[in-house]
């Protein structure tokens, strides 16, 4: 929901900045402006000021600032929308009604929510009845007992043509609000309902309402689910079955244990495994991510086992881990599912195989290598092109280099090797092998970062060539050509920025970084990495002087010296993530 900007400005404008940091943190006036210590980074000497004059907060020390809406958001840990409506409420300021368009939206969500309820009722009754002894015998044959039905709200769509739809007039709803839930269809003949004949798992969101339906058929030659399909309230995409009762449980062990299939989860229910959600057989979504990345840290999949190791499942894991979702992996037999392996073990062997989840990552290793024969030249050659591939994608260096290691001794091969294979891949070793300050181990930790600081160098040059209206941009930060360390991006960032014609050796370099494909990521990007390498190099520079003038300090000067670069390192230091 979004306010008009006006009344924003009428809220903020009723409050004085000073007053409400005032309450929190104790200011002190110093001509203008006021100090105190930061509330948001440990300090023993004031670095933070309020300015009133112009209504804002910054600290020097962390960087910090912004209005008083931004302070209240970092301290109470609330959304923009939030941090205004507090303080609205607080000064008696009537907080502006939603937009029609958006009231009336919100309306029929509620209707169809509703709607799903009623329906859902509706098959309850019918597992209940006599009509539903045969349905009643499935779940007991599967194992869900009539407690775990009841926990979940199981129902029963009878296999009549149009059941719901009746039940649904005698209840004065309309049917075109039920067709818009997906709960029924226009037939030849008016409407009929869309499940026949199937279990019926009731889906809620986060909050417990009911959104829609996934159903399983009783009859074989039916197909074996059926879900509601997009509703204004029910999207697949991000919609993960079970939270409403599961959320409590994920918050507290901070880990979800994500499945496929909805008994795959009341399976894990019924041994007391509560912290589960069922991604309906569907990849997953950034949304999905983003919503299970609310409650918890550590995603454990425990995905069919002939399911688990196909590509798209990959794809799927790699956008939870995307989302900075630490992601493992519990193995399962290829004829298992969760289900059936609760079901045909003890619970201290479901404990077993839920704490032996590997890492995602070694999960997809181990995955590539079981596709090749690496007992040959040829399949340890094929694993090895696979693996190179996957340990490129790998955008944390630390995490690079711990599965680099563990690929090299899975393939028996030299870490130096995989090393040089990936700077290969990754067109580091162009224009022209620089001075190679490789270890005799191979990978040494200088030679991966001077690497990464090459490859960064090397972009900020090609996006130059490819954009050149980025070099203000760059200017602007006070880079020179003295910040780049290899020879020939130094000589060609000098003559670019002094805009003057490249040597030779200079234009057979635009040539060969012009033929290599775009960059994949965003100017911003690879600015805000290349400044920071600045930052550490700079950090190391200062290391190398600290420790000099620390074995020194005798004289007024040097201390002072020292001083000063102990307060400049620590700024650095707070700008490095
Ligand atoms: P599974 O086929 O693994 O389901 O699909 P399951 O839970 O093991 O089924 P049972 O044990 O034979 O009853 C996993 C999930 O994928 C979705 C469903 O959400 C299912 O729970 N699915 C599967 C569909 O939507 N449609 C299908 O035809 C099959
Ligand atoms: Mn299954």
């Amino acid at each position: 929901m979004r306010f008009p900007d006006e009344w924003i400005d009428r809220v903020k404008s009723s409050v004085d900045i000073v007053e409400v940091i005032g309450r929190t943190v104790e200011l002190r006036q110093t001509g203008r402006n006021f100090v105190g210590l930061c509330p948001f980074h440990d300090e023993k000497t004031p670095s933070f000021t309020v300015n009133p004059e112009k209504q804002f907060f910054h600290c020097f020390g962390c960087n910090r600032g912004g209005n008083v809406f931004n302070f209240i958001m970092e301290t109470q840990h609330v959304t923009f929308p939030e941090a205004v409506t507090l303080i609205a409420e607080e000064r008696g300021i009537p907080v502006p009604a939603q937009s029609t368009r958006d009231k009336q939206r919100e309306e029929k969500r509620e209707q169809l929510r509703k709607i799903n309820a009623t329906a859902a009722r509706y098959y309850y009754r019918a597992l209940r009845q006599d009509a539903g002894e045969a349905a009643r015998r499935y779940l007991a044959e599967r194992g869900i007992t009539q407690e775990l039905a009841r926990e979940f709200f199981l129902g029963y769509a009878q296999p009549g043509w149009d059941g719901l739809v009746r039940f649904l007039e005698s209840q004065d709803i309309d049917l075109k609000l039920a067709e818009e839930a997906g709960l029924i269809a226009p037939g030849r003949q008016g409407y009929i309902d869309r499940f026949r004949n199937r279990i019926m798992f009731p889906i809620c969101d986060h909050l417990g309402r009911f959104i829609g339906f996934g159903g399983r058929s009783l009859d074989p030659r039916q197909p074996k689910y059926l879900n509601t399909t997009q509703t204004p309230v029910f999207d697949k995409s991000s919609v993960l079955y079970g939270l409403n009762w599961s959320k409590d449980a994920i918050k507290q062990q901070d880990q979800a244990i994500v499945v496929e299939g909805y008994t795959d989860l009341i399976a894990l229910f019924s041994v007391g495994k509560e912290n589960v959600v069922a991604s309906l057989g569907t990849a997953f979504t950034p949304r999905h991510a983003r919503m299970l990345g609310r409650f918890c840290k550590q995603a454990v999949i425990a995905f069919d086992g002939d399911t688990a190791g196909q590509r798209a499942t990959l794809n799927g894991l790699e956008i939870l881990h995307k989302n900075q979702l630490q992601v493992m992996v519990a193995r399962l037999g290829s004829d298992q599912d969760p289900d059936t392996f609760v079901r045909t073990h003890t619970a201290e062997q479901v404990d077993h195989w839920l704490s032996s989840a590997v890492p995602f990552r070694e999960y997809q290793i181990e995955q590539i290598i079981s596709e090749h024969d690496i007992t040959t030249r040829e399949g340890k050659v094929n694993a090895s092109n696979e693996l190179v591939q996957i340990l490129i994608q790998m955008d944390n260096a630390v995490e690079r280099e711990e599965y680099l290691r563990y690929v090299a001794q899975r393939l028996d091969v030299s870490e130096a090797s995989l090393t040089a294979e990936i700077n290969q891949k990754m067109g580091i070793d162009s224009p022209r092998p620089v001075q190679n300050r490789y270890n005799v181990r191979g990978v040494s930790v200088t030679a991966r970062k001077d690497r990464e600081e090459q490859l960064a160098e090397r972009e900020i040059i090609r996006f130059l060539l490819l954009k050149p209206s980025v070099l203000s941009d760059l200017l602007e930060t006070g880079v020179t050509a003295a910040d780049f360390q290899h020879p020939d991006y130094r000589k060609l960032f000098a003559a670019i920025s002094q805009n003057q014609p490249a040597d030779e050796s200079g234009s057979e370099l635009i040539a060969q970084l012009c033929s290599l494909e775009d960059p994949l990521g965003s100017w911003d990007d690879y600015l805000h990495s290349f400044l920071l390498i600045l930052r550490r190099r700079r950090l190391e520079l200062m290391e190398e002087k600290l420790s000099a003038l620390e074995n020194d300090s005798r004289g007024f000067d040097t201390r002072m010296e020292l001083y000063r670069l102990i307060r400049e390192y620590h700024q650095i230091l707070r700008e490095i993530p």
